[in-house]
């Protein structure tokens, strides 16, 4: 029997979690694979189809993603539906792909367009087809909607994809080696960038200083306001996850020393399950339509601590998200883990993926999914004001959790990105000095 005031419990401990199953499966078939199939999923990006079919592993599923040379763009099951030959070693063709074995051509919805030598060519093709499903491209990704034909939402839009005189650019492709929820998490927890990126050293210093951090619910997912005071400063931290798998960050290298009512998007990222195990992060950049810092080194920077490709001793020094996320193993260990009020956005989080698998379960449509092509605002920003802006003294931690709050509420209504003009995000020191 164990009392709490019991040290040395490494016997009695469990040693083994086990994943919430009904969150964590990506499966066809499974709770949770049947919900993400209900919305569009980044799976390749259009540069990575230019010269050759793309072979992709998207929710436990085996794809080929290519551009027919008409520019259309397929994504059809991996395997022919012939006899099973792998359609990355297809040719694409004017209208479709080929595959290199007996020559069938499908074209991008999966209809066949030819079968060489067939004799009952025109029956067959009728009757058979190639799984595929409906695509649509991005600001350089290739997104696909994998779940039933019938419930195929329109393409969502996110005020952030329009703002004056920013464009969009593609990121890198991150790998993860675990689940996809266990790197989304990550999004909701801002308790870790005071700890974790300040070790790296990666962050502004400012990161550095412990916030006071508040959750909320927003219409189309969850968010958090996290403050501090800088100097003669109060600073408030915004980032949100729009269900089930779409996040945004303002620049890592605020520092909250300059005034500003907001700050435009760095970087969204959308998870997306390889298989239960493996994860993508597929990722644009926000990118001022001024700014000529080549891309190297936006993806430098946001890969920086990001992937396992760092020698270990390096690793174990200064670790990064990589090494703090993929660590727990493939399947995260939900059932030992010791959750305390800091984790309030990983509850959050979990609720609503929870409430989205159900409601799919009962035919509704969940949290998220939007049905129309209104562009939705979205929350993550940086606003800074002098400390005369808040009530208090802005050394109480209760004070800061306040305004932390009306921050964040306030945004419900008047959204931090409608309002015009949109400052200059910090730039980019560190590497930009290294060049
Ligand atoms: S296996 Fe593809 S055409 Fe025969
Ligand atoms: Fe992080």
């Amino acid at each position: 029997m164990l009392h709490n005031d019991v040290a040395y419990t490494g016997y009695e401990a469990v040693l083994d979690g086990t994943p919430d199953q009904e969150l964590t499966r990506t499966g066809r078939g499974t709770p949770g694979g049947e919900y993400l199939r209900r919305f569009w999923q980044p799976v390749a990006y259009s540069h990575e189809i230019e010269q050759a079919p793309l072979r992709v592993r998207i929710m436990g599923e085996d794809l080929v993603v290519f551009r027919d040379r008409s520019g259309a763009v397929g994504v059809l099951h991996l395997r022919c539906q012939h006899r099973g030959t792998s359609l990355e070693y297809g040719r694409v063709e004017e209208h479709g792909i080929r595959c290199c074995y007996h020559g069938r051509v499908f074209d991008v919805d999966g209809s066949i367009l030819e079968m060489p030598g067939e004799r009952e060519a025109e029956k067959l093709m009728k009757r058979f087809k190639q799984g595929a499903y409906p695509v649509h491209v991005f600001a350089g990704l290739v997104f696909a909607y994998m779940g039933p034909i019938e419930k195929k939402p329109p393409f969502p839009l996110y005020d952030k994809y329009f703002l004056p005189g920013m464009k969009l650019v593609p990121g890198p492709r991150v790998p993860f080696a675990c689940n996809w929820v266990q790197v989304k998490e990550n999004a909701m927890d801002p308790a870790h960038t005071a700890i974790l990126h300040a070790w790296e050293g990666m962050f502004a210093s400012e990161f550095g200083k412990f916030p006071q951090i508040t959750w909320l619910s927003t219409p189309v997912g969850v968010a958090y306001a996290a403050a501090r005071r800088v100097d003669e400063n109060v600073w408030v931290r915004t980032t949100d996850i729009m269900m089930p798998n779409i996040h945004s960050i303002t620049s890592v290298f605020e520092s909250g020393r300059q005034p500003r009512d907001c700050s435009p998007p760095w970087i969204t990222i959308w998870t997306v399950p390889r298989d239960d195990e493996y994860s993508h992060q597929f990722v644009i950049l926000h990118v001022r339509e001024t700014d000529h810092t080549p891309t190297e080194i936006h993806h430098r920077i946001i890969t920086n601590g990001q992937t396992p490709d760092r020698p270990y001793a390096e690793r174990q020094q200064v670790p990064g998200d990589y090494d703090a996320i993929t660590s727990v193993g493939l399947m995260p260990p939900h059932s030992i883990e010791h959750l305390g009020t800091l984790d309030q956005g990983i509850m959050l989080f979990r609720k609503s993926l929870r409430e989205g698998i159900r409601a799919v379960q009962d035919g509704q449509d969940p949290q998220g999914l939007i049905q129309d092509t209104d562009v939705r605002p979205t929350y993550a920003s940086d606003m800074v004001a002098p400390l005369s802006a808040m009530q208090g003294d802005p050394d109480d931690p209760a004070a800061l959790m306040q305004f932390a709050r009306d921050t964040i509420a306030r945004y419900l209504t008047a959204p931090p990105l409608r309002n015009g003009s949109i400052p200059e995000a910090p730039p980019y020191p560190r590497f930009d000095a290294a060049e």
